[in-house]
């Protein structure tokens, strides 16, 4: 990118929101703290956090609904600091997607467009193109409580997306529907925004909800951004404890760093007899505390010790199964004092007889790069 102070004629290649510093106190209490956040056009991009930890307010604030105590936001290139919710090009479906149960659904679908003061024959063919769009077509004269709850759900991103927005905030929409059917609305946006091509900005609470359809996800944890990455890398190369924890399962092991060098690092971990080593870029300092973070289906669990060369092995014994389904995790004690260690292993027959059962002796092995050694 050059950067010579002229601006692009249209802003094509730029970002779609910039956030910087991004700051949002109630009184004494720190909501939203000095966020930085860049988001391009078409993203499909998702804040994802423990309930509390200022999702909501930060989209408040990009929608306008909320005043930022300090920081700026601009979308499209402009700043936002002096325009009002209804003069952003932006809309938002709220955490609970408050529909007028007194109107078709027709009328709810233009209902934001009937404000603005659009022509009645626009505001029916714009209203009916959203509906179809979430596939609702024909279903215009019913009213909402002759809805399901995920037809519903389609009623309120149509009335989003009819005002035909550069960015759509999602705030926890699919969260008050049953398991089978978030799944089914999962790709269901995810089409969406491929067919309207416009930004979305989806909140969720829900990692699995996040990682299938995020093009990038920022975690958040008490008011701060821990971490920006596509799905695959925040999994694999999570920059934190919390991320790791957040993000799917983990094992962590809490260690000395003995040696770091040439891409490879030695942990000396209490409790575990022979050191532990890892492969890794980003080397920790000589003698400071790291942490080995592994997941659950990165670790072999087998009988006997593992035959090949250059593993990581510590032997343990089963303490307790769970059964997923299409996997089983085995949580083993490897030490006295250590948490139990969760390995988890396909089924890939049906489980008549468990490889392993209570009380069983295992060896648990894993190659040197297939985790990562965290510093904080
Ligand atoms: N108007 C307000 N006045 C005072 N505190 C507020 C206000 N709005 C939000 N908060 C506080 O700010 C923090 C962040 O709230 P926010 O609604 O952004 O969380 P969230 O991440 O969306 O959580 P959830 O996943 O539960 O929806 C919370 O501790 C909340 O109590
Ligand atoms: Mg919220």
């Amino acid at each position: 990118m050059s950067s010579s102070g002229t601006a692009p004629a249209a802003n094509s290649g730029s970002p779609i929101i910039e956030v910087s510093g991004l700051c949002k106190r109630f009184g004494s209490f720190s909501a939203v703290e000095n966020i930085d956040l860049t988001i391009g056009r078409g993203e499909f991009f998702a804040l994802l956090g423990p309930s509390g930890c200022g999702k909501t307010t930060l989209l408040r604030m990009l929608a306008g609904l909320e005043l930022p105590s300090d920081g700026t936001i601009r979308i499209d290139g402009q700043d936002m600091s002096f325009v009002p919710a209804n003069k952003r090009p932006i809309n938002m479906v709220f955490q609970s997607y408050a529909v007028f149960p007194h109107m078709s659904v027709l009328d709810n679908v233009g209902y934001g467009l009937r404000i603005d003061g659009v022509p009645g024959d626009e505001i029916r063919r714009r209203a009916e193109e959203a509906l179809e769009l979430v596939k609702l077509g024909g279903f215009g004269a019913r009213r909402p409580d002759q809805l399901s709850g995920g037809q519903r759900q389609r009623v309120a991103l149509a009335r989003a997306l009819v005002k035909r927005p550069k960015v759509l905030l999602l705030d926890e929409p699919l969260s008050a529907l049953d398991a089978k059917l978030r799944e089914a609305m999962r790709l269901e946006l995810v089409n969406l925004q491929e067919t309207v091509g416009i930004t979305f900005v989806i909140v969720t609470h829900d990692q699995s909800e996040a990682l299938s359809m995020a093009t990038r996800i920022a975690v958040m944890n008490q008011g701060t951004v821990q971490q920006i990455a596509p799905p695959a890398e925040l999994y694999e190369f999570p920059a934190s404890r919390f991320v790791a924890d957040f993000i799917g399962s983990v094992n962590l092991l809490e260690g000395r760093v003995e040696a770091a060098s040439g891409g490879r690092i030695r942990l000396a971990c209490p409790g575990i007899a022979t050191p532990i080593e890892m492969e890794q870029d980003r080397l920790p300092a000589v003698g400071s505390t790291g942490w080995v973070a592994l997941r659950p289906e990165k670790i072999d669990i087998t009988k006997e010790p593992p035959v090949e060369a250059g593993m990581n092995t510590v032997s343990g014994k089963v303490e307790e199964i769970t059964y997923l389904g299409e996997t089983s995790v085995y949580h083993v004690r490897i030490a006295p004092d250590l948490p139990l260690m969760k390995v988890s292993s396909a089924n890939l027959d049906r489980v008549t007889r468990r490889a392993f059962t209570w009380e069983d002796p295992v060896h648990l092995s894993w190659t040197s790069s297939c985790g990562v050694v965290l510093d904080r």
